[in-house]
This record gives structure tokens, sequence and C-alpha cells, in this order.
């Protein structure tokens, strides 16, 4: 079984997943995004939008950056291209077992890998673009969790495959990871841990199903990371294809992919805050223990006894309505965000599939609405960000993407008008944050199939 160990840098960023390494380190890869100072691999025009090398210039790139690091044959070296993601609706409603909506976005975490070298057989051995040092073990010992290290997913995905096939985990591999979009929101966590878990079980001629790696993923975040978090994440990481949107029932973990808006009827516009870090903890698992203490009192309101974890999808919606208003002020907002998130998944299905974008905007600004008020999440740039962006002409919807302490916000946008909405934005951000305004950064994404090994 997994160690549950103490959840990394209390008091650093979101969940403490990805805040864990220096500061410095953000830093090294975010500057490529601050405004002015494009580097290497983004190219920055006269427009504020950065455009992001394609997958294929980045793989190619990544692939020679391996041979040359662990002296690979380069034949042998293949990519997993493990997508970041965004949900429009249905925020922080899966650890509830609520219903979700996803995207799997055309810009990923890459990781290159080979099989170890014979003589190293059992050895994993990895290197990221991002963060330094490397991470190295034997499958046969496979260290405990380190607050701070980069290493854990690697280390949590051959934890989680060993489990499960034992054994048949015998070959180690060289690994260099690298990820291109500014983190926060966007899952980067959750796809670098499907991107070690794709690429182990290639070296090792496992094949997993989706919904395998759905579970052998949540293993690395709930039980060696210590996340109390959903399925969401590696679901829609996994599980996208290009131009449908996904949805999730967290409960019965049953999802589909269902046809509506039309590629090029909207854009997805992704703004980096330029805030890296909380500056206080998220209270992320707290707020998972909220929505449980509402789920139990309503289940004890209406005569049901309610057992350990209940969650408040076990909560009818009868149950809330007559019995919601007695609950103590914070959990009766974490309740309201539930239900009235569930209300809009299911209105923001519909409106994909009649192809409404007007609709399912409106959805996702309101959704947005209730991660603020009844959520509590999100700290002030995020907010002004997320109103800046509701209020410039040309959104049709727009929220935090994940948490929203930190990070991204995303918004549909009207065909043609994202580089007008992030000039106005931009110039709005600058004047009321200045400092973390130096950090800002848009892009367009597209729609992307799930994670593939190329
Ligand atoms: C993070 C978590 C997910 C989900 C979202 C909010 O991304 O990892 O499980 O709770 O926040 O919707």
């Amino acid at each position: 079984m997994f160690r549950r160990p103490a959840r990394c840098g209390a008091g650093h960023g979101f969940h403490g997943r990805m805040s864990c390494p220096p500061r410095g380190v953000y830093n090294r890869v975010d500057r490529r995004f601050a405004r002015g100072k494009a580097g290497s691999s983004v190219r920055r025009n006269a427009s504020p939008l950065f455009r992001l090398p394609s997958l294929d210039e980045r793989a190619d790139a990544l692939k020679s950056a391996l041979v040359r690091a662990f002296h690979v044959t380069p034949a042998d070296v293949r990519v997993v291209v493990s997508p970041y993601r965004i949900c429009p609706l249905g925020a922080h409603v899966d650890h509830q077992l609520g219903m979700v909506t996803g995207l799997a976005l055309n810009q990923a975490v890459l990781l290159a890998f080979a099989p170890s070298p014979e003589s190293r057989g059992k050895e994993v051995a990895a290197l990221s673009k991002n963060y330094p040092g490397k991470v190295r073990f034997e499958l046969d010992s496979i260290p405990s969790f380190r607050p701070g290290d980069w290493g854990n997913y690697l280390r949590g995905a051959a934890l989680a495959l060993r489990q499960q096939f034992d054994g048949r985990l015998s070959r180690g591999m060289v690994a260099m990871a690298d990820g291109d979009l500014p983190i926060g929101g966007l899952s980067s966590s959750a796809a670098v841990g499907v991107a070690y878990l794709l690429a182990l079980e290639a070296v090792n001629g496992l094949s997993a199903t989706v919904a395998e790696n759905i579970h052998f993923d949540r293993a690395i975040e709930n039980g060696y990371i210590g996340l109390r978090n959903g399925i969401l994440d590696q679901s829609v990481i996994l599980a996208s294809r290009r131009g449908r949107l996904l949805l999730l029932d967290c409960q019965s973990e049953n999802w589909r992919d269902v046809s509506g808006l039309k590629e090029g009827s909207y854009q997805i516009l992704v703004v980096h805050s330029g805030v890296e870090q909380a500056l206080v903890s998220t209270g992320y698992n707290q707020r998972v223990a909220e929505c449980r203490e509402a789920a139990k009192q309503l289940l004890n309101a209406s005569g049901r006894r309610a057992a350990d974890g209940a969650v408040l999808r076990q909560v009818g919606e009868d149950v809330f309505a007559k019995h919601g208003a007695a609950l103590p002020p914070t959990l009766r907002k974490r309740a309201t965000h539930f239900f009235t998130e569930q209300a809009r998944v299911r209105d923001g299905a519909a409106a994909w599939m009649a192809g409404e974008l007007g609709r399912l905007g409106r959805l996702v600004t309101e959704s947005g609405e209730s991660s603020v008020k009844n959520y509590e999440c999100g700290s002030p740039p995020l907010i002004t960000l997320y109103e800046l962006l509701v209020g410039a002409p040309g959104v049709m919807g727009a929220r935090f993407s994940g948490a929203g302490f930190r990070g991204n916000c995303i918004a549909l946008v009207e065909p043609g008008r994202a580089e007008a909405v992030a000039t106005v934005v931009g110039d709005g951000y600058a004047r009321r944050h200045p400092a973390e305004a130096r950090g800002f950064a848009a892009c367009v994404c597209e729609t992307d199939d799930g994670a593939r090994t190329l």
C-alpha cells in the first residue's frame, strides 16, 4: 500500500503540489512568458498573444535532449503527449462525486523516454527541463514521498504500477519531461503523472485501459502525494477527444464525449495571472472537509444516518432544498455551490450539444461567480482577472481554471476576438496588479485528444 505522506509545503501554493520546488525554478520557466521577455521556445510577435511552438517541434527537441543526456539510441526514444486540461463547468465538485465537464488542450506536458540500458535494467532516471536535479531510483526499492521534490510524481507512478503489476514492472527507463505553459489551474501535475504512467507501461509492455490509468493516477495524487482531490484532472487528460466535450460522472466513473459547438465557432483564451505561488495555503483539503460535513449534516437532518466520508452527491436536491437553510453559513455556501454547479453542468452540456455558445458562456461565468461567493476560493489577482475577462467585449464566459488561487483563468471568446480581449484585459490587469502583471501572459488554445504515446 502507499504510505500517506505529510503534505508538502503547507503555506505554499495550490495543494502544495507543483509549488514545492524553489521559487526561482518557476521564474526560469515563466520568464519566457513575461511581457517583452520571450525566450527561445516562445515567439512573441506584435500581438499580446504568445504563439507556442508546435508539439512536434517540442517533441523533436526533447528527443534530442534525451539522447544527449543519457546516450540512448535515437530509435529507442518515444514521446508521451499529456495535455493540459480545462474544466468549463463542474468546478470543485469532483471530490463530492459530482458531474463535471472537461476539454483537453493542444498544449501539453511532453515526456521523452527510452528503456534503461540492459546494464541498468531496473533503474529509473529522469531529468526535467523545468526543474533542477536528476531523479534516480530502482524499481525494486521505490523511495517514499519527499516534500518539495519534483520526482514525487515519477516515484508515485512507479509505485502505482508496481502495486498493480508487481513483477511485470521490471524494466526501468530514462526520461526527460518538458511542460510549456505557465502552471496553475491547467493540471500540469496530473498531466505529468499520466505521462510517467504511460511511459513506464510502454517500456514494460504493460497494457492498461483509460479507466485503469485514471485509477493509477489517482493513487499517485491521493495515496502518494496526499491530496484529497477527485478524478477530474486525469480523466479529462486521458479520455478527451478533440472537439468534443467530456462529460464525466465522478460517482459512476462513466464518461462520454459529446459533439456540439463546432471548432472555430469559439476561441479558448488561457490567461496567466503571473501569480505562481499562493501566499497562504489554499485550503483545498479544508473545503473538501467542509463539503463532507455539509453532506453529513444534511443526511442526518433528513433522517438518514450519514456514514463517515459522506459526500454531497449522496444528498438529494430535495433534501438540500428542505434543510439547506439550517446549515451553518459556511457549510450552506459550500453546498449551494455544489447543487448550483450540478445544475450548470446539466444546462451547460445541453447548451454545448445545441451549439449555444452564449448560453454556455453565461453558465461558465456563473460558475466562476459561485466559486468566488459560495466556494470562496480565488486570490485577489485571480478574481480581478476573472472580472476583467467577464467585462471584456467578445468574452462569452470566463472563470478561474482549476482552484483559482494562482495560475490561469480561461475564457470562451467569440471567434477572432481573443487578441483584443488579451490587450484590454492585460492593460486593466497591469493597472490593478502591476507586480503580478509582469508575469501576465495569454495564449489561444484549441481542444485536443487525450494523452497518447507518439
Ligand atoms: C484541482 C483538483 C481537481 C478539482 C479541481 C477543481 O484541479 O486537482 O480534482 O477538484 O481542482 O475543480
